[in-house]
Order: C-alpha cells, then sequence, then structure tokens
C-alpha cells in the first residue's frame, strides 16, 4: 500500500486491517509508530501508557488462540483465513498491546481519553507509512488469561491490542455516511 503524506487524505483512508503480508515491520517503522503514539496529548501530559511490542511466537500463539476463542464467543464459528482478510494473530507480524495505569484496578476518563488518542496517532502513523492495523478490544473476554500470559503486573490494565504489518492486499478509502446526518446545528434536533 502507497504511504500518505497528506493528513486529510490519511483520515479517509486509515481502515481497520486484519490480514497482513508475511513481510517483517522493521525496528525503525516500528519506532516511528510509536514515537507518533508518544505524540499524543494526555491529561497534565501524564504520558499515561505503555507499549509492549509482541513478536515472539511463544507469546503470539496462545494470545492468538485466546483472541480466536473471544472471536467464537461474540461471532460463533468463522476461521481466520487472510484471503478472506482476516488472519490468526499467529501469522500477524506485530502485536502492540497498549496499557495504561489503572490504580486500584480502575481506570478513569483521565486515562481513558490520554491512552486512546495514543492508540489513534499510532494507527494514523501507521497508515501514513503504508501499514495496516486495527484497533482490537474484543480479547477483553479472555483478560486474565491474557494479563497472565503477558505478565500484566497490578495496577495496570491494557486498553487495546493493536495488530499491526503490511497489509495484505490494497484498499480503498474508509466509508463513512454523509457528514451532515451526524452534525446539528446550535440544539439537538428531534430525530438526529
Ligand atoms: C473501541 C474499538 C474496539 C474495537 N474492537 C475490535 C476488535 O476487537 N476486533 C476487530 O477486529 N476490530 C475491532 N475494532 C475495529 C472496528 O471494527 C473498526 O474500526 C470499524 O468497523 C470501522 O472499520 P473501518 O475503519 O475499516 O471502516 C474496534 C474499534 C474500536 C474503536
Amino acid at each position: 500500500m502507497q504511504p500518505i503524506s497528506d493528513a486529510m487524505s490519511l483520515f479517509a483512508h486509515q481502515r481497520a486491517v486484519r490480514a497482513f503480508s508475511d513481510r517483517p515491520v522493521d525496528d525503525e517503522t516500528l519506532r516511528q509508530v510509536l514515537e507518533a503514539a508518544m505524540h499524543a496529548p494526555s491529561s497534565q501530559n501524564g504520558l499515561p501508557w505503555r507499549f509492549i511490542v509482541i513478536r515472539d511466537p511463544e507469546v503470539k500463539d496462545p494470545l492468538s488462540s485466546l483472541y480466536e476463542e473471544c472471536y467464537a464467543q461474540v461471532y460463533g464459528t468463522g476461521e481466520p483465513d487472510r484471503a478472506a482478510g482476516r488472519e490468526p494473530w499467529t501469522a500477524t507480524p506485530v502485536l502492540i498491546a497498549v496499557c495504561t495505569p489503572a490504580p486500584n484496578g480502575r481506570t478513569s476518563m483521565m486515562t481513558g481519553a490520554s491512552v486512546y488518542p495514543a492508540c489513534q496517532n499510532l494507527m494514523l502513523a501507521a497508515r501514513a507509512l503504508g501499514l495496516g492495523s486495527v484497533m482490537t478490544t474484543l480479547w477483553r473476554l479472555k483478560k486474565d488469561a491474557i494479563y497472565e500470559l503477558l505478565a500484566i503486573p497490578e495496577g495496570w490494565e491494557i486498553a487495546a491490542i493493536i495488530p499491526l504489518g503490511w497489509p495484505a492486499r490494497p484498499f480503498g478509502p474508509n466509508r463513512r455516511p454523509p457528514l451532515e446526518d451526524y452534525v446539528m446545528e446550535n440544539r439537538w434536533t428531534a430525530g438526529s
């Protein structure tokens, strides 16, 4: 997929990508994507995030199995298949677990409203470089097993796991309804 340097075009072309080529993601590219996440705004500039970069099959494979269990629980069967646009995480070059503090087991509006802009920066930077990614939270159905696997300490939560790689095939812009359906002037308009 072609890189994108025009920001307005970037928003329209950032899409959920769930199938990747076998081409590895090099360290420098990965670094650029993570640097973009670091530039996200955060409450009191607290940078309430940590990134776990997962490439080791010993971690990726069990994580992939757990994700498939969650997927089956919600959507029934539906084997992952690269050609069909959703591959198993075993085949995904990189998974990034984005962690955020949860003192006493609780996240707050402050942390949530900070960590997700970091995720979005990461995904937009990825798309600008020609990479694909997708925000995922479905795995939270197996959160306990995943936290154990990734050795997440007390007081931290994973806010998202983001698969990342060079897309298996090119794709066009995302599809959205007309803006007018989502914007009101001055007051809430009945029926909106
Ligand atoms: C909070 C959140 C959670 C999501 N969880 C998942 C997920 O667990 N698995 C998945 O494949 N996609 C997940 N997505 C991706 C959405 O399905 C995707 O952004 C949406 O369908 C729009 O896709 P598009 O940009 O390609 O049009 C999630 C997105 C968000 C914002």
